[in-house]
């Protein structure tokens, strides 16, 4: 059973990972639009990454009798200045993202709510390997930022990325 404050929060989570798919989708896009089909394959991976976590809090909600809400989905930029602006931009996403699930498990523990805290740690230790995807990836485009030949190679090896 889970308290109205925690509902409400969790609710709000699921709105963020959805925004979050919308955010890298059109990143997704953007690559595309720049003839990097490599960057746009990796950020569409990303958005389905995010559409698993948001289906997660659905799940967590139903399983605990409580009520999805679904909110609106803010609309995400849709183009950047450069590459190295978008790739900065998703990581500093993910640190965002990481401080909505810490803020999650301060309210269960605010509210005594054991298995919600529980079930949060999965999203603790993903986020570690998401802050590290995103920055790992923004540091090689930071090496060849200005070389466009290496940033197309850096294209072919960013596409072999597989869905999880
Ligand atoms: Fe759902 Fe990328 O965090």
């Amino acid at each position: 059973m889970l308290e109205r404050e925690m509902e409400d929060a969790l609710n709000k989570q699921i709105n963020e990972e959805l925004y979050s798919a919308y955010l890298y989708l059109s990143m997704s896009a953007y690559f595309e639009s720049l003839g990097l089909s490599g960057f746009a394959k990796w950020m569409k991976i990303q958005s389905k990454e995010e559409l698993k976590h948001a289906m997660k809090f659905f799940d967590y909600i139903v399983l605990q009798n409580g009520t999805v809400k679904l909110l609106p989905i803010k609309e995400p930029v849709h183009s950047w200045d450069s590459v190295l602006r978008a790739v900065e931009s998703a990581y500093q996403h993910e640190v965002y993202i990481t401080s909505k699930i810490y803020e999650l498990v301060d309210l269960s523990q605010k509210l005594g709510d054991k298995a919600t805290e529980n079930f949060l740690q999965w999203f603790v230790e993903e986020q570690v390997e998401e802050e590290k995807n995103s920055y790992d990836l923004l540091n090689k485009v930071k090496m060849v930022e200005k070389n466009v030949a290496a940033l197309i190679q850096l294209d072919s090896i960013v596409s072999n990325r597989k869905e999880d």
